[in-house]
């Protein structure tokens, strides 16, 4: 994670809705804005021949413009090539501090998690905020239209993500109730947890690509540095045992790529704005994540 700051609950929500109805890459849509507005404009009162020479140069300028754009896309966005996920991993990678995640770019801060000292009931905290977490993503994806989802499904297909095999709600519950078993006191959620949770509702009714980065960073994550946590954590305080939230039905590769092919699907009809959206949500997921990740040290 970025770095597990405490912070995220005072961000305020976006009221932008991203129900762009183009689905034209942005450089397209820019170049013929281009042609239909400016050159009528420029040229409607200039002599015919005039008017042909300076349009057919500006329209040899224009396709320079437009390879130059699409060079600078290939660069911007790394991963591209292979779908949109890799995009997606890309700039989640990179907000990785460096003892994280060897592609990780930022500056370690606080303890590297070699040398966490957690505790049964800061780890309780963190087991119950993760499962209003997962709990509420998952009654998401499996509510029935309702008007505001009518748009939603056009846009981003929320059927693709129901059933998946990585849903976490019913394997935490499990976890919780052998804690329970053992003598343990179950919190209530705490603010780290309902903050998300709330912000994940919010986003579900208007934000489609903001919202699948966040479902896209939450299982992707638990799937990677969550498990080496959850490792670390039991090896300290659990005597090793391994918990059913770390625990997927089936080949874990397999359903991730098999999520992976659904999110690269859902992103093709997005034009490059909307993507571009759905990147810039991922450092809100780290930082909301990264404050439940800190209830295990609390
Ligand atoms: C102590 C905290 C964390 C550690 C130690 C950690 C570590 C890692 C590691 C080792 C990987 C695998 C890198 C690879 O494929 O070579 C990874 C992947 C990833 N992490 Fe983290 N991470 C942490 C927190 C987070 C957080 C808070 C998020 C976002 C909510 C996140 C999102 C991701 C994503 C999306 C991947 C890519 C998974 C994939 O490609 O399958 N990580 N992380």
């Amino acid at each position: 994670m970025a770095s597990i700051t405490p912070i995220s609950q005072t961000q305020p929500l976006s009221n932008k809705r991203q129900f762009s109805t183009t689905k034209l890459p942005t450089h397209f849509t820019a170049s013929s804005n281009f042609n239909s507005s400016v050159l009528t404009r420029k040229f409607s009162s200039a002599s015919h021949s005039t008017a042909g020479i300076v349009a057919r140069s500006l329209k040899k300028k224009m396709v320079i413009v437009s390879v130059a754009t699409t060079e600078k896309q290939k660069k911007r966005y790394p991963g591209e090539a292979k779908g949109f996920v890799e995009e997606m991993r890309f700039v989640a990678m990179k907000l990785h501090t460096r003892d994280q995640a060897k592609e990780g770019e930022k500056e370690p801060e606080g303890l590297p998690l070699a040398k966490w000292e957690p505790s049964i009931e800061g780890y309780l905290r963190f087991l119950v905020d993760s499962k209003l977490v997962y709990d509420t993503l998952e009654r998401i994806v499996q509510k029935e239209a309702f008007p505001e989802w009518i748009i939603w499904d056009e846009h981003a297909c929320m059927s693709e993500f129901r059933n998946t095999g990585l849903e976490r709600t019913g394997s935490l519950a499990k976890d919780l109730e052998w804690f329970k078993e053992q003598g343990h006191l179950i919190p209530e959620p705490s603010s780290p947890g309902v903050s998300y949770a709330l912000y994940l509702e919010e986003l579900s009714m208007k934000d489609p690509q903001a919202f699948l980065c966040h479902f896209y960073n939450i299982y992707f994550a638990h799937s990677a540095g969550g498990r080496m946590i959850g490792k670390k954590v039991a090896e300290k305080i659990l005597n090793k045992r391994e918990l059913e939230f770390y625990k997927w039905d089936g080949d874990l590769s397999q359903l991730l790529q098999n999520s992976r092919e659904k999110l690269n699907k859902v992103a093709e009809s997005w034009n490059r704005e909307e993507k571009d959206h759905c990147l810039e949500e991922t450092e809100k997921s780290f930082n909301f994540s990264g404050d439940i990740l800190l209830l295990i040290l609390s």
